[in-house]
């Protein structure tokens, strides 16, 4: 029989990768894409699968708790994968509230729904939460690293709101016996990212001859893994990673933002047929960030040893790739830049 799978947040950045990869990977689940379509959701970014036998698009907003009960009594899912949120720090820094409406309110809003649809038969559900490095807080000291067991100090409104999340998932499985399971990674880059983030708005800029700006000097460090590896790791996750568990994933991959961008520089100017060192020439170092955490950088020992996940791609081949799918993607780009794939929706879905 058909297993139907609920994927929240996947007309999004990371959750379009997890559905393609679900979709096309497990012919014999339905995928259910619940995405509210905020300004991060793109349907553009699922175009290649949206006709495909096994997938559905569900539009609506996880704040609404009533809608998601009503999604549940109509469909007996298996399992979630919660990917549903707003995940834009410098966003979370002006509006903190939106982070508390989807971040939290809505985890709630879902972890109640699936306890009530799946009360008396947990057995074979799952509701797994993706959630963020941030919430561990930052590192000082080269040799430390984030473990599973590392205390959560969240700095940021966004992570803040992601780490209370990540706490109900937890006493969702403590008081109410919910089968969860959490995993906690680093940086995601690659293709279909919304171009506010520093990889995409890095690219994009250097293609337009836009300023690149770099906050404060430039010195904080990031763990920067492909997003296809992340999809990977949440499959890997989903099907074998144990009820109540945490996993961390993290690509072993620390660059300054200062090294991440003149890197960049230097793949685009090679692209883009520039004489070296002209794009570099774009850097523009503007007032820092509030809070600005100093560095991430995670200890994904457990996912390799107990489950046998390993990023697959080096950083230069990734960066590449990503610099390669922008570059031939530039009507995507320009979209999204310009307000176009808001209409993606109603063209495609409305009237059917
Ligand atoms: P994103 O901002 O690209 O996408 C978020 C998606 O959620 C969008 O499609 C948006 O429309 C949808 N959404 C937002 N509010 C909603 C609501 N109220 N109801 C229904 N849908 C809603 O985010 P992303 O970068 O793809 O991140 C996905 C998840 O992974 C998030 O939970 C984030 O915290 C986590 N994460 C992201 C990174 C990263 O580097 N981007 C790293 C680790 C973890
Ligand atoms: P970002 O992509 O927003 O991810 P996060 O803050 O969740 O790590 O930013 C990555 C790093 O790049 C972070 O240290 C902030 C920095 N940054 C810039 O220097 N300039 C920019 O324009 C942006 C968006 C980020």
């Amino acid at each position: 029989m058909t297993k139907k799978i609920l994927i929240t947040g996947g007309a999004g950045f990371i959750g379009s990768h997890v559905v393609r990869r679900f979709v096309i990977q497990y012919p014999q689940y339905h995928i259910y894409n619940l995405d509210a379509l905020t300004y991060a959701g793109n349907l553009e970014n699922l175009r290649d699968i949206e006709e495909a036998p096994n997938y559905s698009f569900v539009k609506g907003d996880i704040v609404d708790a009533d809608f998601l009960d009503q999604l549940f009594a109509e469909h007996d899912f298996q399992g979630v994968v919660h990917l549903a949120a707003e995940s834009h720090v410098d966003r979370s820094i002006t509006d903190p509230l939106a982070f508390v409406m989807t971040n939290v309110i809505g985890t709630v809003n879902l972890l109640n729904a699936a306890r009530k649809a799946w009360k008396g038969n947990m057995k074979d559900r799952r509701f797994y939460h993706v959630s963020t490095d941030e919430v561990y807080g930052e590192l000082h000291d080269p040799g430390e690293f984030f473990l599973e067991s590392t205390k959560y100090d969240p700095r940021s409104p966004y992570s803040a709101s992601k780490a209370s999340s990540d706490h109900f998932v937890r006493a969702y499985y403590n008081t109410y016996g919910l089968p969860v399971v959490i995993s906690n990674c680093s940086n995601n880059y690659g293709p279909n990212h919304f171009p506010e983030k520093l990889v995409p708005l890095m690219i994009h800029n250097i293609i337009q001859n836009k300023p690149l700006p770099v906050y404060g000097k430039g010195e904080n460090i990031r763990d920067w893994l492909y997003v296809e590896d992340h999809a990977r790791a949440i499959d890997v996750i989903y099907h074998r990673g144990a009820n109540g568990e945490t996993y961390n994933i993290g690509g072993h991959n620390e660059w300054k933002n200062i090294d991440l961008v003149l890197l960049l520089c230097q793949i685009m100017d090679q692209k883009l047929g520039r004489a070296e060192g002209t794009s570099q020439q774009l850097i523009t170092y503007v007032t820092d960030r509030a809070g600005h955490d100093l560095r991430y950088a995670i200890d994904a020992t457990r996912l390799k040893e107990e489950l046998g996940w390993e990023p697959s791609l080096q950083f230069a081949e990734g960066l590449e790739k990503t610099v390669d799918w922008y570059l031939t993607n530039q009507t995507w780009l320009d979209n999204v830049t310009s307000g176009n794939y808001q209409k993606y929706y109603d063209a495609m879905y409305e009237g059917r």
